[in-house]
């Protein structure tokens, strides 16, 4: 599976220790940025990995700011993309059995290191169930074709 991580400043320490996750369970990754913890804009690196999803160049992304909104109100401007904001393991699996969402997104200032950690394994171990919810997701896909550049 390959996958597209970034985050801004005040999501950057917890990118850089779910790297070493991503590492560890041997995905191949593309890491956009930031790179430091110099103030940036949430909205540069949630575009790229919003857009590296959307092209499918990579199967999933992991975005990471402050409080989690910033990046998901921005990625899921971008067609195809359904990000999902998480914070408990419930909403991890479930957006993944039903929703098929391609971008999870923490908020580095809202939740610790261990339950994000948690989050994403348990979103990236979670398939999705189809049947009855894709036709749903078709829903999203028709009006993004009809809608959407
Ligand atoms: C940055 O200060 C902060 O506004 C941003 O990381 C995020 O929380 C926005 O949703």
């Amino acid at each position: 599976m390959k996958i597209a991580i970034g985050s801004d400043h005040a999501g950057y320490e917890l990118k850089e220790y779910l790297k070493k996750t991503l590492k560890e369970r041997g995905y191949d990754f593309i890491d956009v940025g930031t790179d430091t913890e110099a103030s940036v804009d949430y909205t540069d690196f949630g575009l790229k990995v919003a857009k590296l999803v959307s092209e499918k160049a990579v199967d999933r992304g992991v975005l990471v700011c402050g409080t989690g909104g910033g990046m998901s109100i921005t990625a899921n401007k971008v067609k195809g993309v359904r990000a999902i904001l998480v914070q408990d393991l419930y909403v991890a699996m479930q957006s993944r059995k039903h929703l098929d969402t391609n971008i999870l997104v923490l908020g580095g200032r809202v939740i610790g290191k261990g339950l994000a950690e948690e989050i994403m394994k348990t979103w990236f171990d979670t398939p999705f169930e189809g049947g009855r919810h894709q036709g749903r997701i078709d829903k999203i896909m028709e009006w993004e074709d009809t809608h959407l550049n």
